[in-house]
């Protein structure tokens, strides 16, 4: 951590936290045990980020797809989310996190979605650190979206088709209120970016770990950020013109 430069750190860091079922297969132990160990790793992830001044931090934890998964397991990760979200609250309050959520939260069970609503109000007034997990999400889905809901405004006579541009589709995405990722971290050996954030990762940096998601440690949130500040972020220009 002494090794980061102050100055550079960046400010949204999204994380695909992959690997728990893995992990725990090599414990001999059932892939819920994986996810709930995983709990302790997005604690590190998020205290981590704040220790430094992160802004925005975004994490994967449950995509379209993962909805295919077996009943036991889909039923765990959503138990565990909604003990999560209670026993984070004082964290939340004692940080000033603000909880967001992206995805078609439609979709979540009854309980699960009244707390995460629930905890969303309590902590909406809160500016440090904005902490937005997504759930039921699939950016293609969100594109889609966006796509249906800008064509209906041209078919209402409310928008020009000259008038959509980047920003237009920018301001209708799940992510309208949070910048574009600056890193992007995921663990788990693999090197994808699974319908995560599509549109918003177009200039992202990204690092992928070798260590599964039970193994994350703040250390490597910062070891991740230290290999971002050896890049050289050009956004399409050359090194001369930065
Ligand atoms: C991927 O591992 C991880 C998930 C699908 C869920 C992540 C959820 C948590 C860490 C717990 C709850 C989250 C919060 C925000 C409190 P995988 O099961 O796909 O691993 P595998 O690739 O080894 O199968």
């Amino acid at each position: 951590m002494e090794q980061l430069n102050p100055e550079n750190i960046p400010q949204h860091i999204a994380i695909i936290m992959d690997g728990n079922g893995r992990w725990a297969k090599t414990k001999g132990r059932l892939r819920v045990f994986g996810h709930e160990t995983g709990v302790k790793s997005v604690r590190e992830a998020l205290e981590g980020a704040m220790h430094i001044g992160v802004k925005y931090l975004t994490l994967y934890a449950f995509s379209s797809e993962n909805w295919n998964r077996p009943r036991f397991e889909i039923n765990a990760l959503m138990g565990l989310l909604v003990d999560s979200l209670k026993k984070e609250l004082p964290t939340f309050h004692k940080n000033q996190v603000k909880l967001h959520a992206i995805g078609d939260l439609s979709q979540l069970p009854k309980r699960c979605y009244n707390k995460l609503q629930e905890t969303m109000e309590e902590t909406s007034h809160y500016t440090t650190c904005t902490l937005t997990l997504a759930l039921s999400y699939g950016s293609r889905q969100e594109l889609v979206n966006v796509t249906r809901r800008l064509a209906e405004k041209v078919k209402q006579g409310e928008l020009s088709v000259d008038d959509i541009n980047e920003q237009t589709i920018q301001q209708d995405l799940d992510t309208h209120f949070i910048p574009d990722p600056d890193l992007l971290i995921r663990t788990g050996g693999e090197q994808r970016i699974s319908n995560f954030m599509l549109w918003q990762m177009a200039y992202t940096e990204m690092v992928f770990l070798d260590i599964m998601w039970p193994e994350f440690h703040r250390e490597h949130l910062y070891e991740s950020i230290l290999e971002y500040q050896q890049r050289e972020r050009r956004f399409g220009k050359i090194s001369e013109q930065l």
